[in-house]
């Protein structure tokens, strides 16, 4: 790695000014209240991570109590939970950084079991999960196919938390689209058989996704709003039967109604999440770069086992590198690299759950 790299020169991101491109990437690590408040262990977390016009962006955060069903995952529903997370931006601005609240919605990956009034989660169509939810241990469940008349209100639940998150303090908020989640479950055709105006087409599918970001940015305004997508993604049974026209239909359509939107963040087809190595694949994100080179993109996924690959593609593209386990266990990641100091391996173990240990205790480097 060298300091002369583009990943350590400045870049103007929506209202903030960044002062290198090393981005801490979302991470849920579920310690929360019971009623989803952040802690001050979690402001620890952050805190630590924060760095003079760098860009934080925080763990999955559920933007309504049916958004969710994740146990010690925050919100941002409540006053408690904006109080809550209002420690946390403070933290991040004293030292200079910039920071970005991830709105969640979790559709059909979670469980009755786990939801209020153990109702039944939702999604775009009544298809399940193959296989066992890892938190219940048993089979997914069937969710229910939202109705038409009832997406007005979700949209809305997404405007609202990105009002709260303002409130909060945030600079921005960044839309999770990725990763087999609520807006995921619209887009893939393999989760979406639905035959109104949200599924069917390409275009339709791709509904959801773009009002949510009308609803936002008519909030928060554009330049706050950002949104995530994994194209290549196949967790939680994500499947699309045309992945390069889907997501490019996506970006020309955010290009055309929201230019200045602050950034456009993608996950690496090459990303393994459960291995120790990336994926060979011979899907690539770059048209989806060549479609967004007017404005801010950030790359994710795999950059954990290969930060030289980070130097080359911020080279080459100008992309931010967002890292995700190598910055649970690097706190001062962003100095790391710029000295070509060694890593702390991260700890799996204590990803999810837990205290401060795999949390708040990794130590920076001392030479
Ligand atoms: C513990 C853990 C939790 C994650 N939680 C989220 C999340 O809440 N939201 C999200 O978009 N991605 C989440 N991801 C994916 C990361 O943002 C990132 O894409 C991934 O870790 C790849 O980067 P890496 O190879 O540097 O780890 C999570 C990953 C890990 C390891």
């Amino acid at each position: 790695m060298t300091a002369s790299s583009k990943l350590f020169q400045p870049i103007k991101l929506g209202s903030a000014q960044l002062k290198h491109r090393i981005v801490l990437a979302p991470m849920t690590r579920l310690r929360a209240t019971a009623d989803h408040v952040p802690t001050d262990l979690i402001r620890e977390h952050y805190e630590q991570r924060a760095t003079d016009g760098g860009l934080l962006i925080t763990e999955a955060t559920l933007i309504s109590p049916f958004a969710g069903g994740t146990p010690l995952a925050p919100g941002i529903y409540t006053p408690e939970q904006v109080e809550g997370w209002k420690p946390v931006t403070d933290a991040v601005h004293v030292k200079g950084g910039v920071i970005y609240s991830q709105l969640w919605h979790i559709g059909r990956a979670t469980s009755s079991a786990l939801m209020p009034n153990n109702v039944k989660p939702v999604s775009a169509s009544a298809i399940a999960i193959k296989g066992a939810n890892m938190a219940t241990g048993s089979d997914h469940e069937v969710p229910r196919a939202l109705e038409l008349d009832e997406i007005p209100q979700v949209i809305e639940e997404y405007a609202v938390a990105a009002k709260n998150a303002i409130k909060a303090g945030f600079d921005g908020v960044e839309i999770h689209g990725a990763n087999g989640y609520l807006i995921d479950q619209f887009i893939n055709s393999s989760s979406n058989v639905r035959t109104d105006k949200y599924g069917g087409s390409m275009e339709n599918r791709a509904r959801f996704a773009l009002e949510v970001v009308d609803a936002v940015a008519a909030t928060i305004g554009s330049e706050k709003t950002a949104i995530r997508f994994s194209p290549f993604g196949g967790f939680q049974d994500m499947n699309d039967d045309s992945p390069y026209q889907t997501w490019s239909y996506i970006l020309e359509q955010l290009y055309s109604k929201h230019p200045n939107i602050s950034y456009v963040h993608m996950v690496e087809p090459r990303l393994n999440l459960l291995g120790e190595e990336n994926a060979e694949t011979s899907d690539s994100l770059d048209p989806f770069r060549g479609k967004w080179q007017h404005g801010v993109f950030i790359s994710a996924g795999g950059y954990t086992y290969a930060p030289k690959l980070a130097e080359d593609v911020a080279d080459a593209t100008g992309n931010l590198i967002a890292f995700g386990r190598s910055f649970t266990s690097n706190p001062d990641l962003v100095e790391r690299l710029r000295n070509g100091w060694p890593l702390n391996k991260y700890d799996r173990s204590t990803l999810y759950g837990g205290g401060a240990q795999g949390y708040t205790d990794f130590p920076v480097y001392a030479p």
